[in-house]
């Protein structure tokens, strides 16, 4: 591709790329005429430099038609999705897919795996025995249609100049550029072919955005992007100060969003969210008039347990057990150790450093160290505590789920470090921070 070091120059230069420019750029990604030298050049000219709105869409438009688009021509309700940046005890895509399902909307939701010290749904579901995440487009499109919802994970299909892109930028120190991630994250769920998207912008100790403005504006120029890309998509700022539930670890916060479901035990948090996300998704979907009756619908599917029926479904329908619902702590096994942390004083959690509580949970190999690695569906944490609560030797900071005694003391120091706790309690902050309507 001749004109490839002219366009790296450009962008290195601070200059605008034109949308023939840009869509040159990543078909070359595909046809492999750009090389990954080019590649690397091009994502550090775009860390420095930024890019505008419209290289932005134009860029998130290319990358979506490297591949597949997926249409939906002959569904009865709209298809509707939603996405993460990514938090520490977040199960709620198990959540909300199945529950935004079961209120009319379609969902093809299309996760992905841990990232860092973050969890990821793909690796949640893939505890599940029999759970068939890697299907295929044909079969995930058909039990779509059929079931309203499927989650699988990343295809090569789908928006394959991502993979590429974002295997360069890993090895680059790249992966930090807004409209990099803004064109990776949205390239791949424009290709599910939504009718309209909502953002979970997470900030905090256990976010990759550790305060809340760096959240709003990246929600501000998501949704932007995503509206002018032709999908309405709204965003909530959420709180990742603290781990969003009680579980942290794939099988734990399986059986965590089971009980949700069925109502057996809702932590307080997930449950804001879970119905603020769904809220916004079905009004902005129009299968509710307003957010406030978004949010009545999806309580009503919650407590009439539709929702959880259509979890059933789609676990039976992917492969999963039947009455994985029913007794979900007969289908994973416990890990070897499980055992109680006390924290070293009483009094009230005042602060959790939730990244060190998800870097425990990758410890114990509840994640990856490299993309390779095998995962422990078994291991990480259950019954965590929340800021503002209080701990003494009978009520414990968490309990540790390990594969071995030593990993177990490991995990049990780190977990003592990463919780601070003062003799008073402490305001709590809303998990729901503010909320940023897509503007076209
Ligand atoms: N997740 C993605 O899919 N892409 C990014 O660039 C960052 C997070």
């Amino acid at each position: 591709m001749h004109q490839v070091k002219e366009l790296i120059l450009k962008k290195r230069d601070g200059k605008e790329l034109s949308a023939a420019e840009i869509a040159a750029f990543i078909e070359g990604v595909s046809n492999q005429t750009v090389n990954d030298a080019h590649i690397a050049a091009f994502a550090m000219a775009v860390w420095f430099n930024g890019m505008s709105l419209e290289e932005e869409r134009n860029l998130t438009l290319a990358m979506r038609d490297s591949g597949e688009v997926l249409a939906w021509p002959e569904l009865d309700g709209p298809v509707l999705d939603k996405h993460s940046t990514g938090g520490v005890g977040d199960m709620v895509s198990l959540i909300l897919g199945p529950l935004v399902a079961s209120c009319g909307a379609y969902v093809p939701m299309i996760s992905g795996r841990g990232l860092g010290h973050t969890g990821g749904t793909l690796d949640k579901l893939d505890s599940i025995p029999g759970f068939d995440s890697a299907p295929g487009i044909e079969k995930f499109q058909q039990l779509v249609c059929d079931q309203g919802v499927a989650i699988i994970g990343q295809t090569s299909e789908l928006a394959p100049a991502d993979r590429r892109i974002y295997a360069v930028r890993d090895v680059t120190s790249t992966v930090s550029s807004t409209p990099l991630i803004i064109s990776s994250i949205l390239s791949k769920k424009l290709a599910e072919g939504l009718d309209c998207l909502v953002m979970d912008i997470k900030f905090g100790s256990g976010a990759w955005m550790s305060n809340p403005a760096d959240a709003k504006k990246l929600a501000e120029d998501i949704t932007r992007v995503s509206c002018k890309a032709g999908v309405p998509c709204d965003a909530l700022i959420t709180d990742m100060d603290q781990p969003l539930a009680w579980s942290a670890g794939n099988a734990l916060e399986v059986i965590e969003a089971i009980s949700f479901l069925t109502g057996e035990a809702r932590h307080e948090r997930l449950r804001s969210v879970v119905l603020s996300l769904s809220a916004e998704l079905l009004y902005l979907g129009g299968l509710a008039a307003s957010v406030d009756e978004g949010h009545r619908q999806a309580l009503s599917a919650l407590d009439s347990g539709r929702a959880a029926e259509q979890f059933a479904k789609m676990i039976a329908a992917q492969g999963g057990p039947a009455d994985l619902i029913h007794n979900p702590r007969r289908f994973f096994p416990d890990a070897k150790v499980i055992r109680p942390v006390f924290a070293q004083q009483s009094g009230f959690i005042d602060r959790i450093d939730t990244r060190a509580v998800g870097s425990i949970v990758v410890s114990l190999g509840g994640g990856r160290h490299s993309a390779g690695d095998d995962i422990d569906p078994r291991v990480g944490l259950s019954g965590i505590r929340s800021v503002g609560e209080s701990v003494n030797s009978d009520v414990p900071l968490a309990i540790v789920h390990a594969a071995t005694e030593s990993g177990w003391n490991r995990a049990a120091d780190a977990l003592k470090s990463a919780f601070e706790i003062q003799q008073e309690r402490r305001e709590l902050n809303p998990v729901i921070f503010g909320k940023i309507k897509g503007k076209i």
